[in-house]
């Protein structure tokens, strides 16, 4: 893996995964941000402002979409703290973000890296979807595409059927899905299966080390919501999952399904959905538009190991 954009909507668990890739040494490029958790801006000051607290400070920011394609911003303080970062008195970083228009800095950066660069997406697909209809090629020009959305044949977060980054813009999900390209949903029918034990949890707690120590600030906000969720204190690495598969795809194992997202304006507004129905052959190309990838089989236990010993506890 030579190169890493991080499309994230920083957000706890967004925090979580740039902590796992600080400690992973997953090789990141940029960061690029989008609404989503939080309004952009403070998407991107939150961005910079882990990547700092966790030795990134040379990983530059840019501020990306600051809405939805069509439909109206809606915004998750109510998961992610109105500062986004679990109200834990986390200190804003002063560095400045590098730049804004991230979906050219994608473009840009992939024609820089012909055929290097992975994108891993962990908000809204704004930014990905304005690059691919700024530069159609982009396909072409990425090595790898994993997203975290979805909720294939599993209940919503967002709604019931919807799961947040895709119900954030569905219309930019759809333009995801229709390019000709080898991309992994990595949706809540994968992350709802990370709960953190009791014991793991004491050991982000005990530890000592600067990365599991922001991690469990910002995770007592987080942990609060869960509780609800999940009828313990715990909670699950929605956004720690996709880029753990990036770096290592073999802790799972992968569908190939066609796939689509509800554009219509009822309930089901913002679902994806994947042909479950079994028939076979599965659709033999990834790359197909209008197919993409799930999760199938997840080795938990090797990705908790991961998570875990890359922030330190
Ligand atoms: O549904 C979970 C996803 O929505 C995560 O990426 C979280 O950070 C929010 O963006
Ligand atoms: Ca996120």
């Amino acid at each position: 893996m030579s190169g890493v954009i991080l499309d994230c909507d920083t957000g706890i668990d967004d925090a979580l995964a740039i902590a796992y890739a600080a400690g992973a040494g997953v090789p990141l490029t940029a960061c690029t941000v989008v609404h989503g958790n939080v309004p952009v801006d403070l998407g991107s000051r939150n961005t910079v402002t882990v990547l700092d607290a966790v030795g990134l400070d040379g990983v530059p920011v840019y501020r990306g979409a600051s809405r939805p394609m069509a439909q109206e911003l809606m915004t998750a303080e109510h998961v992610h703290g109105q500062d986004g970062l679990g109200d834990a008195g986390i200190e804003p970083s002063a560095r400045a973000v590098a730049g804004d228009l991230a979906a050219v800095r994608i473009v840009e950066l992939a024609r820089a890296h012909p055929g290097e660069l992975s994108i891993v997406a962990v908000g809204p697909l704004t930014n990905i979807a304005l690059a691919l209809l700024l530069e159609p090629r982009l396909p072409e020009l990425v090595d790898q595409v994993v997203i975290m959305g979805g909720a294939v044949g599993a209940v919503g977060n967002a709604s019931e059927t919807g799961e947040a980054n895709i119900w954030h813009d569905p219309e930019a999900a759809q333009v995801v899905i229709d390019a000709p390209w080898d991309v992994v949903f990595v949706g809540l029918e994968a992350t709802m299966r990370t709960p953190l034990t009791q014991e793991q949890l004491a050991r982000i707690e005990r530890s000592e080390d600067p990365r599991a120590q922001l991690c469990w600030r910002v995770l007592q906000h987080y942990l609060d919501v869960y509780e609800n969720v999940l009828g313990e204190r715990s909670c699950v690495l929605h956004d720690p999952l996709a880029l753990v598969l990036a770096v290592e795809p073999g802790l799972a194992t992968y569908r190939t399904v066609r796939a689509f997202v509800e554009l219509g304006r009822g309930g089901t507004r913002g679902m994806l959905v994947g042909d479950l129905r079994g028939f076979r052959p599965d659709p033999e190309d990834p790359r197909a538009p209008g197919v993409i990838r799930i999760v199938d089989t997840l080795d938990t236990v090797a990705f908790h190991d991961r998570f875990l010993a890359a922030i330190g506890a």
